[in-house]
């Protein structure tokens, strides 16, 4: 399966809002018990801001999202996410496959944070051999080194 990332653009923002809000409604609402719509805006500002979203595309289809950074000698999976539509069929596994071998390649530990309330995405990471470095009252910090 070809997945081609491609940086945002402005033309992206709709899109990207939406795919926000919709991937992450529910699991929101089970991890705080609601949904903030102005935080939530927030969050999504703030990541867009960053100009750091690259778009995951599929037969010139955009499927998903991806943020990396790399801080003090690690990469951080900072977000990524799938349109519903396109969940299950291995992309996700593909895609973060993909950034480990980059780690891999430049000897850089692989970080990232999950919500413990987000089992499905907890599971897909310790299947990839991630493990939990930290705890928090809502998240989890995983490394795989
Ligand atoms: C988590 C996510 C990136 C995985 O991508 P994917 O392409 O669906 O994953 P794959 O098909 O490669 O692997 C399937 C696994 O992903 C996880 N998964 C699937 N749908 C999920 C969902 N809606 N939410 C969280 N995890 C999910 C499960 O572990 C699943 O395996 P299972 O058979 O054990 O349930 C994607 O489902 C998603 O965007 N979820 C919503 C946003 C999110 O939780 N992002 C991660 C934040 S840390």
């Amino acid at each position: 399966m070809q997945i081609h990332r491609r940086p945002a653009q402005n033309s992206d923002y709709d899109w990207l809002l939406r795919l926000h809000h919709t991937v992450y409604r529910n699991l929101i609402i089970k991890a705080f018990g609601c949904w903030d719509e102005d935080e939530e805006f927030e969050l999504f500002t703030e990541a867009w801001q960053t100009q750091k979203i690259q778009i995951l595309m599929r037969n010139g289809q955009r499927i998903g999202m991806l943020m990396i950074f790399e801080e003090t000698g690690r990469l951080w999976l900072d977000e990524i996410q799938i349109d519903p539509q396109f969940q299950n069929q291995g992309i996700g596994t593909i895609v973060i496959k993909e950034l480990i071998a980059i780690a891999r390649d430049r000897q850089l530990p692989v970080h990232l944070r999950v919500l413990r309330a987000n089992r499905g995405a907890h599971r897909l990471y310790c299947r990839l051999g991630f493990r939990r470095i930290e705890e928090a009252k809502h998240h989890i910090v995983m490394a795989l080194k």
